[in-house]
């Protein structure tokens, strides 16, 4: 699959740049205000106790920051941190392993947690609420059953869809942390910071382009900040301002709001196909040529965040402002341009 530049999903060329940029500490980390001030306190609560974390679920769209969140909060812990992921473990016994191998108080962080298979799922459940493992030996007549305690770890689960998991195992986190999509002003503020981090000379008004048209996401602002570097650096005297940075976006396909070529197709196939919905989210992946889940979790949420779209029973409904942005008139709308909206 052709990567996309506005895709919020890690991409291997992320990998230096993002850890380079990471904030280390709480006080580092910019936004996600909630969540923020509720890790604080819990974090101090368990230092004083000599006690670890309780596990944490974060949630939320891609690329907002929850690996950073996970080594942050092994840090301010004072702990290590072993990280994998829920494709990365295909059998039981690779997840035994790790925990077996976890020191009292390190942080285990699950990327993808709602792509575990049920049957590592379930050495999780007993792993995180008794802190024990049974580890089966032999095979057949001779298997026995060996229950075993491991050191008491936090796990920090990280997922797009919460939905996803199972009842089972939510229940076992004690903390459950919804991310947010950053504001313009909260990525205008990453922005400046990675550009220092870099040593990238920019405008605050070439930052606060940069922040609009990154879809309320680190990953996207961090990487749009390195194209609009190179475009500055090659036509505008190596200096980021609201002209460059307006320009080397728009190279990029992306227009004002940070939409690109597939979410305009998107909608426009809405408008243009089914009068702006209600669409059905199958129809939406085959006029696309995106998967359902992408969808779901990638460009959606964006779109729901503009005010764009809507989810309903029925299917995904434009809004009159997408109508607008867009510059089409929906069908039946009157002489201001005023949609009747059927849901
Ligand atoms: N880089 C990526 N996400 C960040 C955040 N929330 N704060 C500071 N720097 C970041």
């Amino acid at each position: 699959m052709e990567e996309r530049f506005m895709n919020a999903s890690y991409q291997l060329e992320d990998g230096a740049v993002e850890q380079s940029l990471r904030p280390h500490t709480l006080r580092e980390y910019i936004g996600q205000t909630a969540v923020k001030d509720s890790l604080s306190i819990y974090i101090q609560a368990a230092l004083s106790r000599h006690d670890a974390l309780d596990h944490m679920l974060l949630y939320g769209p891609p690329g907002l920051g929850k690996t950073t969140l996970a080594n942050i909060v092994a840090a301010e812990m004072g702990s290590n941190i072993r990280i994998t992921s829920g494709p990365a473990i295909e059998r039981p016994g690779d997840l035994l392993s790790i925990i077996t191998n976890l020191n009292q108080g390190d942080v285990l962080f699950i990327d993808e947690i709602h792509r575990l298979s049920r049957t590592s799922e379930e050495v999780l459940y007993s792993a995180m609420e008794d802190f024990a493992v049974d580890i089966v030996t032999g095979k057949g007549p001779m298997a026995n059953s060996i229950h075993m305690a491991v050191p008491k770890f936090t796990l920090v689960g990280a997922t797009t869809r919460a939905g996803q998991l199972s009842a089972p195992l939510r229940d076992r986190f004690g903390m459950l942390f919804r991310l947010e999509m950053y504001s313009p002003e909260e990525l205008s503020q990453i922005v400046r910071r990675s550009a220092t981090i870099l040593g990238i000379d920019a405008t605050p008004e070439g930052i606060l382009e940069i922040a609009r048209r990154s879809r309320g996401t680190p990953r996207i602002a961090n990487r749009m900040l390195k194209r609009v570097r190179d475009y500055a650096q090659v036509r505008g005297g190596g200096v980021i301002d609201i002209e460059v940075a307006r320009e080397a976006i728009a190279m990029q396909g992306v227009d004002a709001l940070g939409l690109d070529k597939t979410d305009r197709t998107m909608l426009s196939t809405m408008m243009d196909k089914f009068g702006g919905g209600p669409v059905g989210l199958d129809t939406l992946a085959a006029t696309t040529g995106e998967d359902a889940i992408t969808i779901e979790d990638v460009y959606e949420p964006y779109l729901m965040q503009l005010g764009f779209l809507m989810r309903t029973p029925r299917g995904r409904v434009c809004t009159p402002a997408a109508w607008a942005h867009m510059g089409k008139t929906a069908p039946g709308a009157g002489e201001n341009g005023q949609i009747r909206m059927e849901l």
